[in-house]
């Protein structure tokens, strides 16, 4: 039976992973410890938590402190370690760049540290039964013209803090991997869509504002290009990178589909019209928006500073050395994704209210 210690387990991808390896492999433990910032929601893991008490604890605290982590390390024999925890919002890192460094590097480092010490690492060879694995991103590769895509050996060249934090974070990893003969694994995966993401990301911010009837704020002239992943493919291929990748080792993961951010939000608007007109389950709801679901709502802000323009994941390594490729094409997943959000308009007033850090604490952590 193995320990899994997710961290950010509350989070958008985290929570989505708890939900995947949960079902997935029914004899694991999961230990999730998350601080809950504004990002961290206990509704994202609710279920779980109810449905499986003996195979899921949750611990309400930051990756940063050092007694916790250890307690975690000597309460549970830890197999796998999945750092998810993060700042993640690029706009945020511009406003304010020093939350991600303690969270993004210092955080990152107290748990190498740990798990050097706790985990009883041989020189020679590595440990199969544990891992180290570091959740990083492709936008520790900067950004890309027309043409090209990021292998595992494109230069690292962040451009914003939180891109700079995350790329910080890697170098740990790579130098506690060479130093300290620590199993550790990179994954760099493209931009995630899927449930349960914070509405501050293009995606669900969109859909939020379209349902609301406010303006669709587009960066710049829109042209930009993220590499679109559903976040199933990506918790799988974490899954399967822990059980067949190589130690020491990165993987990008992407599902090539590229797309512009206007292109984005159009379809957001032409498929949340369709399926309030022609979904018989959200006909009450269609009777309230018919009027303003359409492109008058898109309105070109201020370009982000340092605004990446393209980014394009190779995913060929992954595929060749664990077997992984996507499975769920863009044009089912955002319809899925856009379903999922109107079908929990509660998970989402709760957040834009900001009711949801009260009432699922509370409900929580007062059992
Ligand atoms: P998120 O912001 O939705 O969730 C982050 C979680 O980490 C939250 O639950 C938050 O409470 C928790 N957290 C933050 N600081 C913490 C701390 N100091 N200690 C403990 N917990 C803390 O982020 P996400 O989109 O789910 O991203 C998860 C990871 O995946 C991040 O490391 C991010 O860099 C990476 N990533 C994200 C994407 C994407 O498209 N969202 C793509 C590639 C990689
Ligand atoms: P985002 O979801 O913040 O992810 P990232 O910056 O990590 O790729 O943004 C995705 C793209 O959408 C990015 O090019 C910036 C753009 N964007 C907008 O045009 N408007 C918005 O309101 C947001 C949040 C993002």
């Amino acid at each position: 039976m193995k320990t899994y210690f997710v961290t950010g387990g509350a989070g958008f991808i985290g929570s989505n992973f708890i939900k995947y390896i949960i079902d997935k492999h029914q004899d694991i433990k999961i230990v999730c410890l998350d601080k809950l910032t504004y990002a961290g929601n206990l509704a994202n893991i609710e279920e779980e938590l109810n449905n499986y008490p003996d195979r899921l604890t949750f611990i309400k605290g930051d990756i940063n402190n050092q007694e916790l982590v250890e307690y975690i390390f000597d309460t549970w024999e830890i197999n796998y370690i999945v750092n998810f925890a993060a700042e993640s919002h690029v706009d945020r890192s511009i406003e304010d760049a020093e939350v991600f460094l303690k969270t993004n590097v210092l955080g990152v480092q107290n748990l190498l540290n740990i798990a050097k010490d706790k985990w009883d690492l041989g020189e020679r060879e590595y440990r199969n039964d544990v891992r180290f694995l570091q959740v990083s991103t492709d936008e520790v590769y900067g950004s890309l013209g027309k043409r090209g895509y990021f292998t595992e050996e494109s230069n690292i060249q962040p451009n914003s803090p939180y891109s700079a934090s995350k790329a910080s974070a890697d170098m740990l990893v790579r130098a506690y991997n060479e130093t300290h003969n620590l199993p550790t694994i990179i994954t760099r995966c493209s931009n995630n869509y899927g449930p349960y993401q914070f509405p501050e990301k293009l995606i669900p911010l969109m859909i939020n504002n379209i349902l609301n009837g406010k303006e669709l704020p587009v960066y710049g002239d829109g042209l930009n290009v993220r590499d679109w992943l559903y976040v199933k493919d990506h918790c799988r291929a974490i899954d399967m990178v822990l059980e067949k990748g190589k130690a020491g080792g990165v993987y990008n993961i992407g599902g090539h589909n590229e797309e512009t951010n206007i292109k984005i939000v159009k379809t957001l608007i032409k498929e949340l019209d369709n399926l309030l007109k022609e979904n018989e389950a959200y006909k009450e709801m269609a009777a309230t928006k018919d009027d303003y679901i359409n492109e008058s709502l898109i309105t070109f802000v201020k370009d982000r500073l340092g605004h990446d323009k393209r980014y394009a994941i190779d995913p060929s390594k992954i595929k060749k050395e664990v077997g992984w490729e996507p499975t769920i094409m863009f044009e089912d997943g955002i319809v899925d994704t856009i379903k999922w959000y109107l079908d929990n308009q509660d998970w989402l007033k709760l957040i834009t209210s900001g009711d949801y850090k009260n009432y699922y604490e509370e409900m929580y952590l007062d059992r």
